[in-house]
This record gives structure tokens, sequence and C-alpha cells, in this order.
């Protein structure tokens, strides 16, 4: 059965690869990007739209609605920032804007899709992205762990608020191959140090976090909310001292 999902981020690494394969299932499915250059073979498939939106403009959220139309079955806000500074460094506009961009642009978001969330179909699913530093604490990520961490708040609150008729699930990734991260792995000696901290020794690629993420959109979850999964090579939570 064909669903309709709409992903804020949907040109970026991990949401092109979400839109990519809800599509590759017969799924409608509307990206929503600044531009959509990057994935033009993405937009061009049969059953994908592209929205043109930035979701720090004000009354984005409803316009973006109007184009999606009154019904809904799955939405992903994989819109966000790594941001690294020192405490020193970091001032309140870094801290203002990555709060606006990862966490009040998820929340408003839901809010403006809500009323075609509750017209979907039966099994209505929302997927946040909050991050690896959200829940290890790492050097230089003040402002990102600070804006991720209300990801995983929003997601427990907007889990209970919206149960049992809406699902609400976030992944929390660790270092993945996508644009956002570019500039941290450019160095390759750099990227080969970041890759072996983590316990599985790889870093993740896209596809990683997208097949969880279609998997929380599927009807096949509808036992599974409120959690904060972790898809990290094991990085937020083991030590293998090798
Ligand atoms: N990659 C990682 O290592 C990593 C680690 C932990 C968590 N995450 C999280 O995973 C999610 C997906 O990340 P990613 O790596 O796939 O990032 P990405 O490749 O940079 O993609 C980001 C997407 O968001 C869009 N976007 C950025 N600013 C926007 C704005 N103001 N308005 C509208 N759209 C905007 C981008 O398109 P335009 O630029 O065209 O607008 C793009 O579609 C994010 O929430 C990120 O924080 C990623």
């Amino acid at each position: 059965m064909s669903r309709k999902i709409l992903i804020y981020g949907g040109t970026g690494g991990i949401g092109s690869a979400i839109g990519r394969s809800l599509q590759s299932q017969g799924n409608e499915v509307y990206l929503v990007g600044r531009k959509a250059d990057k994935q033009q073979d993405l937009v061009s498939l049969e059953g994908v739209h592209f929205i043109a939106a930035d979701v720090t403009s004000a009354g984005v959220f409803d316009q973006v609605m109007e184009e999606v139309g009154p019904e809904l079955d799955g939405l992903v806000y994989a819109v966000g920032s790594i941001n690294l500074g020192s405490l020193r460094r970091l001032g309140a506009e870094d801290y203002s804007r990555d709060f606006e961009l990862n966490a009040m642009g998820a929340a408003l978001a839901v809010k403006a899709a809500l009323t075609a969330l509750k017209k979907g179909g039966e099994a209505a699913s929302i997927v946040f992205f909050s991050s690896v530093a959200a829940l290890h604490g790492f050097p230089l990520h003040a402002s990102v762990s600070m804006a991720k961490g209300a990801v995983s708040g929003l997601t427990l609150a907007l889990a209970a608020e919206l149960a049992p008729r809406i699902r609400v699930n976030a992944l929390a990734p660790s270092l993945t191959k996508t644009p956002l991260s570019e500039q941290l792995l450019a160095n390759p000696d750099a990227a080969g140090a970041l890759a072996a901290q983590h316990p599985l020794k790889r870093l993740g690629t896209p596809e990683d976090a997208a097949r969880l993420a279609v998997f929380l959109l599927s009807p096949q979850s509808t036992w599974i909310t409120g959690q904060i999964l972790s898809v990290d090579g094991g990085r937020s939570s083991l030590q293998t001292g090798r």
C-alpha cells in the first residue's frame, strides 16, 4: 500500500537515502530542502516531489503543508548541523541557530502536519534525528549536544502526547559520511582515526540510518514509540579497549 511521507532535509545524505528507499517501495515522497540541485536524479523519479523551503523562515511549515495536502502517513525531520567550537568561541547566535534548526524546527514541523497525520493511515509515524553527542560527552560539542538533547526530550514528550494515534521515535547516529560531515572527514588520516574510535571500526553510511528510519515509518514497527535508537557502531555504549 502506498503511503505519503514528508522528509525535511530530504535532499541531504541521510534524508535522500530514506527518500530513495521509500520511493523504491512505491511510496509517495515529499522532500524539503533549500535547493534540489544535489538530488536531481532522485527528484525526477516517479512519486517524488521537491518543495524548496528554508525551515528558519517565518510561516514555512504551513506553506509546506499546503503543498503536501490534507493527508500524511509519516514525517521525518532530518535537518541538522555540526557546529563545533569551544565554549569560549561559541556565542548566543550559535546556540540559537542550532536549537532553531535541529529542535524547534522539528516541533514546528509536527505542529503544522498534525491534522494531516491524524487523517492519514492507521500507522502514522514521526522520525526525528538526535545524535551520539546527546548520549556521550565530546569536547567542542556544547551547541550541537544541547540542541540534539532537546530533540531527544521532544521525542519523549510528543510520543506521550500523540499516543496512541501517532508514534514518535528518534535516531541517534554517530559520525556518518554525508555532506554534513564532509569537512570533518576531509583528511583521510583524521577520518581513519575517527572510524577507529567506533567499536565496529567504521564510520556510518546514510543507508545505516535510512534502513532503521524506513522501518520506524512502516507498519512493521507499530509497537515502538518514544525511543531514541542509536545507529552508531557501538560508540555511545561500548568501550572495547581496542
Ligand atoms: N552526518 C552525521 O555525521 C550525523 C551525525 C549525527 C546526527 N546527524 C543528524 O542526521 C540528520 C541528517 O543529517 P545529514 O548528515 O544527512 O545532513 P546533510 O547531508 O547536511 O543534509 C541536511 C539536509 O537538511 C537540509 N537543510 C539544511 N539547512 C536547511 C534549512 N535551513 N532549511 C531547509 N532545509 C535545510 C539540506 O538541504 P539544503 O542545504 O539544500 O537546504 C539537506 O537536505 C541531521 O539532523 C543531523 O544533525 C548526522
